[in-house]
């Protein structure tokens, strides 16, 4: 529900102009105001509530005072040297990082842009080491049990280059990483191949802030798509499903400097 004081109010029309579904109409005095029967159209984007100069706006119980400032954003130097320099981490000190670093993270999966703004995401963070335990050793359990079966050797070939590791019991999927997020999205979602790897893709920027290194887990993806047991300790609705899983800590490595790529055309 969007409600106006009309006491701020100062009739600007910036909230109306900028309303992406097109509810927010203007009254005979040029109030702006949401019709009864278009408020389940709104999609809480909150743009109405951010654009208004005099914070008149009320967006489904959020006022302008609980929004947090406009505030400084990284230069576009710093920007760059962020992209360049996150580098896929492999080697974890064996350490929790902690609750607060990781309560910022979290909070940061709020702002993601999805595509319809219809909270489709759940995540789940381990944030314990601990409880890493439990899917390092299933995991090893089971690609033990496909390597002697041979069945990992048929379906990834590539594997075959990591079988005396996997078998003695190294952890190629979760590399000893303290920590994990997983990401499920609604399995009707309309945006449901793009909104997890973009809060993800977001998470995965803003930890390289506090220092703390990511790897993105493709393989963990097909390990949770193979096995119950692991994506039963994750506890999903059963509407949802797994589709996307950064692995996180302090790292253990030091890069000495960033690497050089460059687009391709074609
Ligand atoms: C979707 C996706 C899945 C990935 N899965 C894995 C994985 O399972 N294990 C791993 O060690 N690295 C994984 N990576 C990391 C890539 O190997 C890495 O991004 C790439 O080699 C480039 O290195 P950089 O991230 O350090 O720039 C994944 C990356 C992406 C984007």
């Amino acid at each position: 529900m969007i409600e106006v004081d009309r006491n701020k109010c100062i009739k600007c029309g910036a909230c109306s102009s900028d309303c992406i579904v097109k509810i927010i109409k203007r009254d005979t005095e040029d109030f702006p105001y949401v019709p009864a029967e278009l408020d389940k159209f709104c999609i809480n984007c909150q743009h109405c509530l951010a654009i208004c100069p005099t914070g008149a706006i009320t967006c489904n119980g959020v006022t302008a005072a609980q929004c947090p400032p406009i505030g400084n954003v990284p230069s576009p130097e710093n920007m760059l040297n962020l992209l360049r320099q996150r580098r896929s981490i492999r080697r974890y000190k064996q350490e929790n990082l902690p609750p607060e670093v990781i309560a910022k993270l979290r909070e940061s999966l709020a702002w993601s842009a999805t595509g319809c703004n219809d909270d489709s995401l759940l995540f789940r963070i381990i944030d314990n080491k601990e409880d890493m335990t439990f899917f390092r050793e299933t995991a090893t359990k089971i690609l033990c049990r496909l390597i002697k079966s041979k069945i990992l050797q048929i379906l990834y070939p590539n594997a075959k280059r990591f079988l005396f590791e996997i078998l003695n019991g190294e952890d190629v999927i979760f590399r000893n990483a303290p920590h994990m997020i997983v990401c499920a999205v609604r399995k009707n979602a309309p945006c449901k191949e793009a909104d997890p790897w973009i809060a993800l893709a977001n998470f995965d920027l803003y930890a390289q802030t506090f220092g703390v290194g990511t790897c993105w887990c493709g393989f963990a993806y097909y390990l949770f798509k193979f096995s119950r047991t692991l994506r039963k300790r994750l506890d999903f609705p059963k509407n949802y499903k797994i589709t996307s899983i950064i692995l996180f800590g302090k790292p253990a490595v030091k890069y000495q400097r960033s690497t050089f790529f460059t687009v391709k055309d074609r």
